[in-house]
């Protein structure tokens, strides 16, 4: 066997494959059960300070090729989160699979009172959520679309979590619609972002009925994920570790299988967040890429995974 175990920001994970945000993420029984299937951690759906109304349905459409959703990032709200973190942290057994709590806001002072919030509930690492591109129309551009306002969240997450979590690491989760990631990236990390997330969906894109000549997703539009992804998500991955080689990133975009994760992982990935491959090969993704990523060890004598990290030559 070989060690699949990373460490991410000082968190120990068995393996790199977690739960990407929004993804069966709801209830710590459903966070139990993916850890039961292999997962080496589990991130939750974003969390608002309040309870958010998410868009009519249809709210996803998806084929061999892509998914695009128009979720609208429902939550009920804080209160909530907390009874379901602290039934997860309570009961997640001897092995500990840690926890991503992801976090959302409508404005930069509201990110800083939801990270104060959900940092109290002592998740192992907090992932803010600048680039989701459904709510754009409430909130205007998402914030991780202008290096000033990511920087901006950024500064006001870590100054919450001073009062209450001060060590808790903080990772960033960026956009692929912007001009030059790496800008955003290092604008990030210079307001003292932990770790980057890289990407959230790209688009929005559509997708058109042909015979009633109606949009298929109410929302008329959605955030495209799924395999065709990946690239995207390597390239991205790729630029940033050569620009930020210190930071860790969480690669998510397209991983069905170990060898996408093995992939994502050489070109800078730390941890691999799977979302959509959850709907290609069910929530059993998790024990098949790790035993796929065994194989490919085992294969190629690599006796630690995280050896891999960064090493496209
Ligand atoms: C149905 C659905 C809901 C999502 N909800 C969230 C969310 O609440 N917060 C977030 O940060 N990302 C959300 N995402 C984005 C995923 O976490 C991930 O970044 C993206 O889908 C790319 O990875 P994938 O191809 O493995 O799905 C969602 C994606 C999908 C498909």
């Amino acid at each position: 066997m070989a060690d699949l175990s990373v460490n991410f920001c000082g968190v120990t994970f068995k393996n790199p494959l977690v739960l990407a945000s929004g993804i069966l993420g709801i209830t710590a029984s459903s966070w139990r059960n993916v850890v039961r299937n292999g997962a080496g951690g589990i991130t939750t759906k974003s969390l608002w300070l309040n309870e958010h109304q998410g868009h009519p349905n249809p709210v996803i459409i998806a084929n061999d090729h892509y998914m695009l959703n128009a979720v609208g990032v429902p939550d009920a709200g804080v209160k909530k989160a907390e009874e379901e973190i602290s039934l997860f942290l309570k009961k997640r057994g001897a092995s500990k699979p840690p926890l991503i709590a992801n976090i959302i806001a409508g404005s930069v002072r509201d990110y800083g009172v939801i990270a104060e919030e959900i940092g109290r509930m002592k998740p192992d690492i907090l992932e803010v959520n600048i680039s989701c591109p459904n709510v754009e129309s409430e909130f205007g551009t998402p914030f991780a679309c202008v290096a000033g306002d990511a920087a901006r969240v950024t500064k006001e997450v870590k100054k919450a979590l001073k009062k209450v979590a001060p060590k808790l690491p903080v990772t960033v989760k960026l956009s692929p619609n912007v001009e030059n990631i790496v800008e955003i990236a290092k604008a990030v990390v210079d307001a003292g972002a932990d770790g980057l997330t890289v990407m959230n969906t790209v688009g929005p894109g559509m997708a058109i009925n042909i015979e009633s000549r109606t949009p298929i997703l109410a929302n008329r539009v959605g955030g495209l994920s799924g395999p065709s992804l990946k690239p995207l998500a390597v390239k991205f991955i790729y630029s940033i570790r050569q620009a930020l080689p210190e930071i860790p990133i969480i690669g998510t975009g397209g991983v069905l299988t170990g060898e996408d994760a093995i992939e994502m992982m050489m070109a800078g990935a730390t941890l691999v967040g799977i979302g959509t491959g959850v709907y290609y090969r069910g929530v059993e993704v998790f024990g098949l890429a790790a035993a796929e990523m065994n194989a490919w060890c085992t294969a190629n004598k690599v006796k630690k995974l995280s050896s891999l990290i960064g090493t496209v030559k």
